[in-house]
């Protein structure tokens, strides 16, 4: 079911309710994805503490468009967008936050909850994963910076998550340096370094999302070079 009124557009809710789990970076380059592959997109930021806001601040005009709301406000603000064309909405949430996230949770198609595969972190996941359940939205846990290669530390931690009842995103966003680097600087991987790891790492998470939305799903520069190489 579409929460949205306007048949384009779909909105995807970061949550978990730990802090540091790579919200705020994945909302960044997911919007930021769509937009290189062309999708109208925006962000709204929806944590007091504004991180999402302060890195628009820093690219001045350049887009993705971030747009802050109150928790009560985010479904407002998701029709605003969509009568103005927006056609990805991403909602970045805060840590500890059971009314901004769930606000975003009702309102999305999509929810995503970035966890590091650890086992702090995957224990402290299934609050998050209990509030997506109780409003039944479609969910996945995406790992962000955990090891690059590490297929025994991935499969443990799929295990687990399967265990909580919950599905796992076949995309992972692991440690690359070019994040942090990019945010630092108002900027995206896209930005600093267009044919890094996560770069291509970020356009294939884009690319299955939009294939979970039903959306028409973009083929990126980086993923039609792997393919036809
Ligand atoms: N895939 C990644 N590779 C390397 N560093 C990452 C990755 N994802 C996130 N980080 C880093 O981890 C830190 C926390 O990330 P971020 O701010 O996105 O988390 P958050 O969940 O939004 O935090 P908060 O709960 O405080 O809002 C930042 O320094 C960020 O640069
Ligand atoms: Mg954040």
């Amino acid at each position: 079911m579409t929460t949205t009124p306007h048949p384009n557009t779909r909105t995807v809710a970061i949550v978990s309710q730990k802090g540091g789990a790579g919200k705020t970076t994945l909302a960044i380059h997911l919007a930021a994805a769509a937009t290189r592959a062309g999708q109208i997109s925006l962000m709204i930021d929806t944590d007091p503490q504004a991180s999402a806001s302060q890195w628009a601040e820093w690219r001045k005009a350049a887009p993705p468009e971030i747009i802050d709301s109150a928790p009560p406000r985010i479904a407002a603000k998701i029709e605003a967008a969509s009568e103005r064309g927006a056609e990805l909405i991403v909602i970045d949430t805060p840590p500890h936050a059971d009314l901004a996230a769930s606000k975003a949770v009702e309102c999305a198609d999509l929810v995503l909850i970035p966890c590091r595969p650890s086992a702090f972190d995957l224990a402290a996941m299934r609050t998050t994963i209990r509030l997506v359940e109780l409003l039944a939205r479609p969910a996945f846990v995406i790992f962000t910076a955990g090891p690059p290669n590490a297929p025994l530390i991935y499969a443990d931690a799929i295990e687990l998550v399967a265990g909580f009842g919950a599905q796992t995103c076949p995309v992972i966003l692991p440690e690359r340096a070019a994040y942090r680097h990019a945010v630092a600087a108002g900027q995206t991987v896209f930005e600093i370094d267009p044919g890094s790891k996560a770069a291509l790492e970020t356009e294939q998470l884009h690319m299955w999302a939009c294939e979970q939305l039903n959306m028409s799903i973009p083929l990126h520069p980086l993923a039609h070079e792997r393919m036809s190489a």
